[in-house]
Formats: C-alpha cells, structure tokens, sequence
C-alpha cells in the first residue's frame, strides 16, 4: 500500500479534535503572558468556509516559516527566492495533481505538507519538513486552513474541516523521539551536537551566555526575542536563521557573515534535529 492510499484512509473521528482544541484556547488564555507564545494563535471551527480558512491559512504560511523558503509572487518566477518553489499559481499548475503521484490538487497538497519527499519537485533538495513538524507544527485544523490558502493560489478553496485525512501513524512515529524534553538530554541532543559542530556552527556560536564568538551565542532568551521581534514562532525564526540568515540580522552584526549555503547541505531531518535542540535550550544563571 502507497503512503498515498494509506493517507486516503487515515480519516478519524473528528470531536475529540475539537475537545483538544477547546483545551489549548482555555489553556493558552490561563497562561501567564510573559511566556512565549506563537503569535496571535487563532481558533478554526468546524462550520468555516473553505474561503475563510484559506484567510488563516494565508497567516499561518507567514507565521510558521513557510515563506523561509517559498515565495508567493507571481512576478518573481519559477524559483521565487531560489530555497523552495514560487508558490504563486500553485493551483492550476497542480490542478491534476504530478505524473506518477497523487491525481489531483487536493491530495496532493495534502501530501506536500505531510510527506514532502514523497514527490520532489525537480531542481529542488529535499529540504522541506514535514508541515506537523517544527517549524510550522500545523495542527489538523491548521493543515486545512494552509491546504485552502494554497488552492486559492490559482483556484477557488473547497475543503471543510473533516475533509482531509489525519496524518497516518505510521508517518507521525519519528518525532516521537525528537520531542524537547528528549532533545535535552537524550540521543536528539547528541545528534544535534554532532551536527553542530560537523557544520562549523560551534566556531562561530556558543554555548557560553555572552560569549561573542564570530556570531552571537545561543542564548535563548536573546533567540525568543528576536522571533517575536520578527513576528515568527520559535521555531520558524530558528529555521530561517538557518537556511535564510540574511533574512533577519542582529543589530551588532554583519549580514554576510553565516554561510547562506545551509539550506542545501541539510536535510531535513538535519534542520528537524537542529531546530528542536536549539528551541529546547533554557535559560542559564
Ligand atoms: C526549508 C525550506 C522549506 C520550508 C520551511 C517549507 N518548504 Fe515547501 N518546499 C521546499 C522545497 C525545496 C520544495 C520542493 C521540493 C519538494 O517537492 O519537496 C517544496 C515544495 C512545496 C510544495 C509543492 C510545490 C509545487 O510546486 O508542487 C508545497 C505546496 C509546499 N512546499 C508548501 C509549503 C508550506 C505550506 C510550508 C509551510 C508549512 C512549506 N512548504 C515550508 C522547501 C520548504
Ligand atoms: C562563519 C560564522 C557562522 C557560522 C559557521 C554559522 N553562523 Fe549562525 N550566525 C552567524 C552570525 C554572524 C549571526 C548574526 C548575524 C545574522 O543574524 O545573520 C548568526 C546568526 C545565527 C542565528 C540567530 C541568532 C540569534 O540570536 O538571533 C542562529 C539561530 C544561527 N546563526 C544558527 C547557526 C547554525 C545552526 C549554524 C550551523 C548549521 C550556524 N549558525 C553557522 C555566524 C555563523
């Protein structure tokens, strides 16, 4: 059985989604407002109409790190910025879906966002990560309303929340292990250190608060500011810092000073580990 299929049949029950939902919008207005949240995070409910969720979804792309690499431009050309494929006209491009692969637009955006190596657009590194993965950690909900923001790019949004099948098990597994808490201390973190300095990352950042090395160190309560400063998640402003570090630089430092060939040279499971450990990092003394 293709991923394909086995998406296609992955359809669950639907009220316990929302009971969850319900939980996190209580939860998130009981937390104190000094801690970091994503910005403005914004309740879908069952009866939206595929065009107001494709109006959240258009501020979810923005938000969770998508435009890190996409470019929605008509006028920008195919390659938009070069890391990830123009996005504008997405719709009638896909409108049959690809050759060998899902048959029509619906199922594949769903797989886009859920398997992005599950079909490689040509010319491009298979860099994208999985939509419920940091960076963009879409819920259900969110992957419905970014699945409508994509099919207005060229098409009209049809999709209700239910429609679209929830992520097979079998797909959710691997990031199980990355979870932060594991990212800590367990095997994540040793990989993530390994990359870090295979990568040349550690001649350039510390560990150490407040110790300038060629960049700034990773300090975590400097990494949250400036996220919020930049209006993204956490999470997405630590991937863009990465394959886009020109996108956003630090008052005290030059711009061309990160390589900006990092986007290339990782997988996705690489930034995936990368991400997490550094999201993960807690204030010291
Ligand atoms: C780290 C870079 C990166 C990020 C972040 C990223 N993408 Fe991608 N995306 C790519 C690349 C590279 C491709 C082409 C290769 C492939 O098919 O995976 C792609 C392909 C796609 C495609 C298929 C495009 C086509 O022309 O058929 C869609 C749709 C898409 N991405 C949507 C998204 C959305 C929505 C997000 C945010 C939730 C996102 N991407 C985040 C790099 C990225
Ligand atoms: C040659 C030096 C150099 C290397 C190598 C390097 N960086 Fe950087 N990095 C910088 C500089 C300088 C900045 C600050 C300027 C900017 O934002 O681009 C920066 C900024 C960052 C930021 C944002 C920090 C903040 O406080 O907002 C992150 C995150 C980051 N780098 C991660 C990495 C990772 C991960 C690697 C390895 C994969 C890496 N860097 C490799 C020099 C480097």
């Amino acid at each position: 059985m293709t991923a394909t299929q086995t998406l296609g049949r992955a359809v669950g029950p639907l009220v316990p989604a929302f009971a969850v939902l319900g939980f996190f919008v209580w939860f998130s207005n009981w937390i104190p407002q000094t801690r970091w949240e994503p910005p403005r995070a914004r309740t879908i409910g069952a009866q939206m109409s595929p065009a107001d969720l494709a109006r959240v979804g258009a501020g979810l792309v923005r938000e969770r790190g998508c435009l890190t690499c996409h470019t929605v431009e008509p006028g920008a050309g195919v390659k938009g910025q070069g890391r990830g494929p123009n996005l504008a006209g997405l719709a009638t491009r896909r409108a049959a879906g690809v050759p060998g692969g899902p048959p029509n637009l619906v199922t594949y955006l769903t797989q886009s966002l859920y398997e992005p190596g599950g079909y490689l657009v040509e010319g491009y590194a298979n860099i994208m990560p999985a939509s419920y993965r940091p960076p963009s950690k879409l819920t259900y909900e969110e992957m419905t309303a970014v699945v409508n923001y994509l099919m207005s790019l060229g098409g009209t949004p049809t999709v209700k929340v239910g429609d679209l099948p929830r992520l097979p098990a079998e797909l959710s597994q691997p990031v199980a292990v990355a979870s932060p808490v594991v990212a800590k201390s367990g095997t994540s973190a040793t990989a993530a250190m390994a990359l870090l300095e295979k990568h040349n990352c550690m001649t350039c950042h510390s560990l150490k608060k407040g110790e300038v090395l060629v960049g700034p160190p990773f300090d975590p309560v400097a990494l949250r500011a400036n996220a919020k400063a930049r209006g993204l998640s956490l999470d997405a402003y630590l991937m863009e810092s990465i394959v886009a570090p020109s996108a956003f630089v630090q008052g005290d430092f030059k711009p061309d000073l990160m390589p900006e060939d990092y986007a290339k040279d990782l997988t996705a499971g690489q930034l995936h580990t990368i991400v997490i450990y550094l999201a993960a990092l807690e204030p010291k003394p």
